[in-house]
């Protein structure tokens, strides 16, 4: 659904230096993936989340979604797929501070010419498991409850992909957890999942791991969630491992197929 090829994006500081925050990226997302794009601050992960997100447009290179060339689309047409098609969800949760939890989950709707709004913004707010906090203002919520009350206004449109950007950044590592379960839930319901953290604990939540450095994909990983005995302990080196070697994590053990991506 989305093929990213030899994606740049420079951004010039102090007029003269360019930086490379994107750099000749390819990369490949299918429908009802779960894929996280881990890397260091300033890697460029913000800069390609936009990118795909239609929010910004790339200096160069080639992204087509659902087979469209991003770039011979008009505003308005990206627009209109960015609304469709992409929820965001960022670290900041931008909540309106006075409105309730379903009031927020309806704003997306207002423009809309939907009629149930409201039945609408409470299934949203159900499938993020908030039925008991749809009157309840954001200072009212916990941090992990004010990010799902944003992720289920990202879901009302009931979009195809869901987009997010440090989710858990804010968040203390239980909620950020919780917050994890609620897309691997999403995931399971057909969402395609693009996940964007520079916690490699939190990326291996999901099904592929892409790393980015210094605005280049550097390595691509497949985690195999079946796999995961709390006592196991190997390690071994991913360098030269094959599909199906076990490589111990902190918290658990997961299995790699770890391809080093030459597209
Ligand atoms: N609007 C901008 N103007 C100038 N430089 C930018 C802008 N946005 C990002 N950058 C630079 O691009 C690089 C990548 O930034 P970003 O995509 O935000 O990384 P990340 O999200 O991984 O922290 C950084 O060096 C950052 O300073
Ligand atoms: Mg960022």
């Amino acid at each position: 659904m989305i093929v990213i090829k030899d994606l740049c994006k420079s951004y010039k500081k102090d007029g003269s230096t360019e930086i490379k925050a994107v750099d000749n990226v390819n990369l490949e997302i299918r429908q009802g993936e779960f894929t996280a794009i881990v890397g260091p601050s300033g890697s460029g992960k913000s800069t390609l989340m936009n990118i795909i997100g239609l929010l910004d447009i790339p200096d160069s290179g080639s992204y087509t979604i659902d087979r469209k060339e991003v770039s011979d689309l008009s505003v308005d047409e990206l627009a209109e797929i960015r609304n469709k098609k992409i929820g965001f969800v960022f670290q900041q949760f931008h909540l309106l501070p006075k409105t309730t939890a379903k009031e927020n989950v309806e704003i997306p709707l207002i423009y809309s010419d939907k009629k149930d709004i409201s039945e609408l913004a409470a299934e949203a707010l159900k499938r993020v498991g908030l039925s008991d906090r749809i009157n309840h203002i954001p200072s009212e919520l916990s941090g992990g409850q004010q990010q799902r009350v944003a992720i289920a206004r990202a879901l009302v449109n009931n979009p195809e992909i869901i987009l997010a950007d440090e989710p858990t950044g804010n968040l203390d590592s239980k909620s950020g957890v919780e917050i994890i379960e609620v897309f691997k839930n999403l995931n399971r319901q057909g969402k395609t999942i693009i996940l964007i953290t520079h916690d490699q604990k939190i990326a291996e939540h999901a099904d592929r791991v892409l790393k980015i450095v210094d605005g280049k994909v550097t390595e691509e990983s497949t985690v195999d969630h079946s796999n995961h005995p709390a006592d196991k302990t190997e390690i071994l080196d991913t360098q030269n491992s094959e599909e199906g070697t076990s490589v111990h994590t902190q918290q658990r053990s997961t299995k790699f197929r770890k391809s080093f991506w030459r597209r």
